[in-house]
């Protein structure tokens, strides 16, 4: 088989988030496989060690069976990247990464002869810093040597996006669980443009858990799982947070939230605190609504700044504003282009009105085309990813097949597939 036929057959792509792992071969099609971002340590045990089942760190499904183990889990359950990034020396958290590389590689490796290692393109952040690169490049030369890996090549995830859409001028939001990165594109991202907030889907999550306190289900509000779900089920975009709120007071059952968690005997219902539904949603776009600031006063966490190297991760920057302060460090005449094809993507970009109150409540797309006409962008062109969380996956399979097996990986260009010894 020519290698560029065996290329195509075997590319591989990886997307590492905050809260969950994407990954999987082109064969999958359209979806990538899921799995939380997250290893638990468990204790060594004797009779773990004689059983000759003793592993340093569990990830993917079997990290449940030691949740209800009853030891700490707030030593032993890590999540390896907070706003896309991982300390240099955070050993553990470097550990997890490789567990899950190496045990989803190995989850697809095709048996039988022929198979020499699968063409690997992992995304990281486009703030990712150059040691991330070397770490990466070197886990995957370790997997080759295992037969696993064949080539691999690292992207930042909002040119996968890019890529996704077959678009070379766009401005790329990702917006995860753990950040928000917006991106300009022209070819490449345009390094010295990027900005990042440090809000994501986990900041929504927050708000979920205080609604959920205040209407009386505190015991719920510390379990993380059931609050992502109540937030996907009962969390609400309004087109106009004041409005929102107004029409909420005078419609109490058209607002009024209900969930029954499944295999459980148990119901939410928000009652009369169902009008602050809205609030999940706006926190993501705007936290600077005087509402939230009784929240913040009670004690919830306001979303703060932080730096990272050189980057500095806004706590309480508007979506909006932070697409345009990120055009506006591009050239002029690029600036059009840009409002032109604005591509978001990301889980945390998932809302979608129930159709009883779409008059009130909206999408992703339609916010930010309002945002960005209030502070005086008329033409933006706002486009949706289809199931958003997956278009990094997606954008690191249609890049591994277009890119010529024998371009070599450079670390000028920072692109190009780097061939591991066998
Ligand atoms: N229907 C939905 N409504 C609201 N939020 C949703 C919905 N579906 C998923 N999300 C949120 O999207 C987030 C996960 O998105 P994604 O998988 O893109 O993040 P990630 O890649 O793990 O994180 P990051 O890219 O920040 O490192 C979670 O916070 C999840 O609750
Ligand atoms: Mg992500």
């Amino acid at each position: 088989m020519f290698e560029e036929d065996y290329k195509r057959r075997f590319v591989y792509g990886c997307d590492f988030g905050t809260s969950d792992y994407k990954y999987g071969p082109i064969s999958l099609g359209e979806r990538p496989r899921v799995v939380e971002n997250r290893g638990y340590f468990p204790e060594k045990s004797m009779v773990a060690e004689v059983l000759g089942v003793s592993r340093d760190v569990v990830v993917g499904a079997d990290v449940t069976y030691f949740l209800g183990s009853g030891q700490d889990l707030s030593s032993r359950l890590v999540y390896p990247m907070r706003d896309g990034i991982i300390g240099v020396g955070d050993d553990r958290s470097w550990r997890v990464i490789r567990e899950l590389l190496l045990k989803s590689l190995g989850e697809f490796k095709p048996s039988g002869f022929g198979f020499k290692g699968f063409y690997v393109v992992a995304s990281l952040s486009a703030v990712a810093p150059l040691y991330m690169y070397e770490r990466f490049f070197s886990y995957l030369g370790e997997m080759a040597e295992e037969g696993l890996v064949h080539s691999s090549t690292l992207i930042p995830q909002p040119l996968a996006v890019a890529i996704a859409h077959k678009q070379t001028s766009c401005i790329v939001v990702e917006s995860g669980h753990g950040n928000t990165q917006v991106a300009p594109i022209s070819r490449a991202p345009i390094r010295g443009a990027v900005v990042a907030l440090n809000r994501g889907g986990s900041e929504a999550n927050t708000m979920t858990a205080e609604i959920l306190k205040d209407t009386g289900y505190s015991d719920l509000a510390r379990e993380e799982r059931v609050v992502r779900q109540v937030k996907e089920r009962l969390g609400l975009l309004p087109i106009d947070l004041d409005k929102a709120i107004s029409f909420a007071r005078g419609n109490k059952e058209a607002v009024r939230g209900v969930y029954h968690i499944e295999g459980t005997r148990i119901k939410i219902d928000l009652g009369d605190h169902s009008w602050a539904r809205f609030l999940i949603g706006e926190i993501v776009f705007n936290p600077n609504h005087e509402i939230f600031q009784s929240y913040f006063k009670r004690g919830m966490p306001r979303p703060s700044d932080i730096r990272f190297g050189d980057t500095i991760f806004y706590g309480m920057m508007d979506m909006a504003e932070t697409i345009i302060s990120s055009v506006e460090r591009c050239p002029v005449e690029l600036q059009p282009l840009l409002y032109g094809q604005v591509i978001l993507s990301g889980g945390n970009f998932c809302w979608a009105p129930p159709p009883s109150l779409r008059t009130i409540a909206c999408d992703s797309q339609t916010k930010l085309q309002f945002m960005l006409k209030e502070k005086g962008i008329e033409n933006a062109r706002v486009v949706l990813s289809p199931e958003p969380q997956f278009t990094v996956w997606r954008g690191c399979i249609v890049y591994g097949y277009a890119l010529p097996q024998n371009y070599e990986w450079s670390w000028e260009r920072m692109e190009g597939w780097l061939h591991h010894k066998h």
